[in-house]
């Protein structure tokens, strides 16, 4: 194999992973489950090449030194396992309809591992893999796996990596508002690493999260849609509680994010399917479905342009485009 190009989707928490009790290794304090992306995905070329170094095109642009390192000593994992070192140079894109503002590492570390197990050879299997995409970022553990994924937290190596929990081949979809598509200031990695040392409460998060699980797997059988999106609400703002409370704090609220989760609030109360969450940034994305997704984008106009507001449809496990 010389080549391969490998498409994976996107995927937002609906059960928050937040904070890590192996930073290396990453594994979590708590397991997350996820809801794959149709509209968002990253697809990752990979080639051989006879050069001393790897080579990081990220959309169209060699990366320097530091980006490049990093992705070397993920690429090094593969490389140990297959007792192969060549380098190689990767062309990595992103297909955000939008100037994104929505994480890419988590479709772009699984694309890339999804490639490269490809491309040495591996045949790791899709358990294995969601462990090896881990280890380049958390969340990339999931996007292995359309539809809904949990990532079981695990206490090592072995025992941390995603699983798909239901196809999700019913009704469920998410609106990503974007309201900010600057990179953010605080890295989830920083972030996560401060509030793990200095929230008060933060063992408190990691023990309510058990129950989250427990109620959102049955929420998930029961294609309880409303109860889906209650909880993942609650998780949401109970993961920036701890950011909030952590020294010094991060905070990821913008004025438009307040003003999106009022607007959400008021449709409820009007009788319309609509919950947010949010991530490690001012962005907010609304569970909903196909009956209610055109009146909800329509009344957020009020407050962001339509060309950002984006409603995409449950994706697909993590895909092998080409391989030569
Ligand atoms: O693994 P990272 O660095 O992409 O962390 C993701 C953290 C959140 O997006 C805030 C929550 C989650 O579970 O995806």
């Amino acid at each position: 194999m010389n080549k391969v190009k490998v498409k994976a989707n996107a995927n937002i928490a609906l059960v928050k992973y937040w904070g890590k009790k192996d930073e290396t290794l990453i594994i979590p304090y708590n397991g997350s489950i996820s809801l794959t992306l149709k509209e968002f995905y990253t697809i990752t070329e990979v080639e051989k090449i006879n050069e001393d170094h790897d080579q990081f095109y990220l959309d169209g642009s060699l990366q320097d030194e530091k980006e490049t390192k990093r992705i070397s000593n993920f690429i090094d994992l593969f490389r140990q396992k297959s007792n192969n070192n060549q380098k190689v140079r990767i062309f990595s894109k992103n297909y955000f309809p939008t100037a994104a503002g929505l994480a890419s590492s988590a479709s772009g570390y699984a694309a890339l591992a999804g490639a490269l197990n490809s491309l040495y050879e591996l045949k790791l299997s899709k358990k294995d893999l969601s462990k090896m995409a881990r280890k380049g970022s958390g969340s990339a553990s999931r996007s292995i796996f359309g539809g809904l994924v949990e990532w079981v937290a695990g206490e090592d190596d072995d025992s941390s990596y995603a699983k798909k929990i239901d196809d999700a081949s019913w009704d469920i979809g998410m609106i990503a508002v974007i309201l900010n598509d600057k990179k953010k200031q605080v890295s989830s990695r920083y972030g996560m690493s401060q509030t793990v040392k200095t929230c008060p409460f933060y063992k408190d998060w990691v023990e309510s999260t058990k129950d989250d699980l427990l109620h959102m797997k049955d929420a998930i059988k029961n294609i309880d849609l409303r109860k889906i999106g209650e909880i993942a609400e609650s998780s949401a703002l109970k993961m920036h509680a701890t950011m909030m409370a952590t020294k010094p704090p991060v905070i990821y609220f913008e004025e438009k994010t307040i003003s999106v989760i009022k607007l959400v609030a008021q449709m409820r109360e009007e009788g319309i399917l609509a919950y947010f969450t949010m991530d490690a940034g001012p962005n907010v994305k609304i569970i909903t479905n196909s009956k209610y997704k055109d009146i909800i984008i329509k009344r957020l106009t009020e407050i962001v342009s339509k060309d950002h507001i984006i409603y995409s449809e449950v994706g697909n496990d993590l895909e092998i485009l080409e391989e030569n």
